[in-house]
């Protein structure tokens, strides 16, 4: 599997820079590389928004993610959409397959046409050429930045991130050069460039030079009080998964968009389409009247304390919890870990598990009412959520109770879930 990753991602890498070259940058890109502390700023923010843009292109919220998943209990569709005239138009999505041979059969070595637009049509392509307001989650990234917005970012500061990236991302006309420091968990890192590499070819021409540290470990690192007395230098710039309210990381989408593998879960449009066809199954006044969570328990004491909410003689708290076990569904070909075939409840809970959990995208999408357990970190989106209108808060201190009260208020309270309306 790994093997065959890391043959795809080279072929990206290969057809990006038109050639089979090493994907390892040297030292003369650094020299063209120098600009002022503000203009690198600009860029940062550029680059995020693009490709957070890109995503949206690519429907991750659109139409179906949030809103469709949490329509329930939905008032305000717009807040987490693009205009929705905007995605009612046909689409003619510019798309640029790949068509990529081996050069030798002994070699690992792909090349791939080098005939690839090389700038930017936006009057062929209809996702752009409509006028759209950003969602409003995209505000969060001059958040994210404002611990630079004064200072700009220095080389010497992407430099301190180093300490724990994987790798540094380095783009210069729109060429990608990576060199990694250590190899991430699984195929994270490599799904992660491969998300840059099609961002790449989705906007030829008009992505910015860039240089940055991304690390792709779960837990964020920059310490907000490392960096708050008044002689102290500035943060270093590092992106990463999530953060939280303690840290200055800088959230960027995770891997799983692109895809993830090891544990079967596609990228996220055919996955989106799937979990859609779930939720066509049953209609939702027809569902289990529980909620339903299923992952891991092992990872985090806040999951085992959601344990004690499933049912049992003594108690009926209105929750279906399942432990996953991975080693078991890889061994049986992943039949019960279908995420389309977890739409059958009306409600669905979400938690944390060590951090934040790449699982949120897959519950939200699924047509049930979201029951989120109070979460202590943020990913790129989730602070754009708003309780009774995305989702409905769970008290972390008191679940069982808690998902209790909500799934009970649902069920009485049907007409105004399914109209969409909670108050
Ligand atoms: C891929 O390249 C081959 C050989 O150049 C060509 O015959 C084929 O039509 C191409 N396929 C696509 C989808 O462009
Ligand atoms: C929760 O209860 C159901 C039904 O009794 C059971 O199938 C399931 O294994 C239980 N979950 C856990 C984590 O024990």
């Amino acid at each position: 599997m790994k093997e065959h990753n890391m043959q795809v991602q080279h072929r990206y890498l290969s057809s990006v820079h038109g050639s089979g070259h090493s994907g390892h940058f040297t030292d003369t890109i650094w020299r063209q590389f120098v600009m002022s502390p503000a203009k690198s700023y600009v860029l940062f923010s550029f680059i995020v928004v693009l490709l957070l843009g890109a995503l949206v292109s690519t429907r991750l919220l659109d139409s179906a993610a949030l809103d469709g998943g949490a329509n329930r209990v939905v008032t305000d569709r717009k807040s987490l959409t693009f205009d929705p005239r905007i995605t009612k138009k046909p689409r003619n999505k510019i798309e640029y397959p790949l068509n990529c041979t081996a050069a030798g059969s002994h070699t690992h070595t792909k090349s791939c046409p080098g005939t690839y637009p090389t700038s930017y049509a936006p009057e062929e392509d209809n996702d752009a050429t409509s006028p759209s307001t950003c969602p409003e989650y995209f505000r969060w990234i001059h958040e994210d930045l404002r611990p630079w917005a004064r200072t700009g970012i220095t080389r010497e500061m992407v430099e301190r991130a180093r300490k724990t990236a994987n790798f540094r991302l380095v783009i210069v006309k729109g060429k990608a050069y990576v060199e990694t420091y250590t190899k991430a968990f699984q195929s994270r890192d490599t799904f992660t460039l491969w998300g840059i590499l099609q961002l790449l070819r989705r906007y030829p021409g008009r992505i910015p030079d860039l240089d940055l540290m991304f690390d792709c470990v779960d837990w964020p690192v920059v310490l907000r009080n490392a960096y708050c007395a008044p002689d102290a230098p500035a943060p270093p710039p590092l992106f990463r998964y999530c953060a939280n309210d303690q840290t200055y990381d800088i959230v960027f989408p995770d891997w799983s968009f692109w895809g993830w593998p090891e544990v079967n879960i596609k990228s996220w449009e055919p996955q989106l389409k799937d979990l859609e066809e779930g939720n066509g199954r049953i209609k939702w006044s027809d569902r289990e009247p529980y909620a339903y969570w299923k992952g891991n328990p092992t990872v985090a004491p806040t999951r085992q304390d959601l344990m004690k909410c499933n049912v049992s003689e003594g108690q009926e708290w209105n929750a279906r919890v399942f432990a996953q076990d991975w080693i078991k569904e890889q061994q049986e070909g992943y039949k019960q870990s279908d995420l389309a075939s977890q739409c059958r409840d009306r409600f669905k809970i979400y938690i944390e598990g060590s951090a934040w959990s790449v699982s949120e995208k897959y519950i939200l999408a699924c047509d049930s009412v979201t029951l989120i357990v109070t979460p202590k970190y943020y990913d790129f989106y989730t602070r754009g959520l708003m309780p009774l209108h995305h989702y409905w808060p769970i008290n972390d201190h008191d679940k069982c109770r808690s998902i209790k009260f909500a799934v009970d208020w649902g069920n009485s309270h049907k007409k105004k879930v399914t109209n969409r309306i909670i108050v």
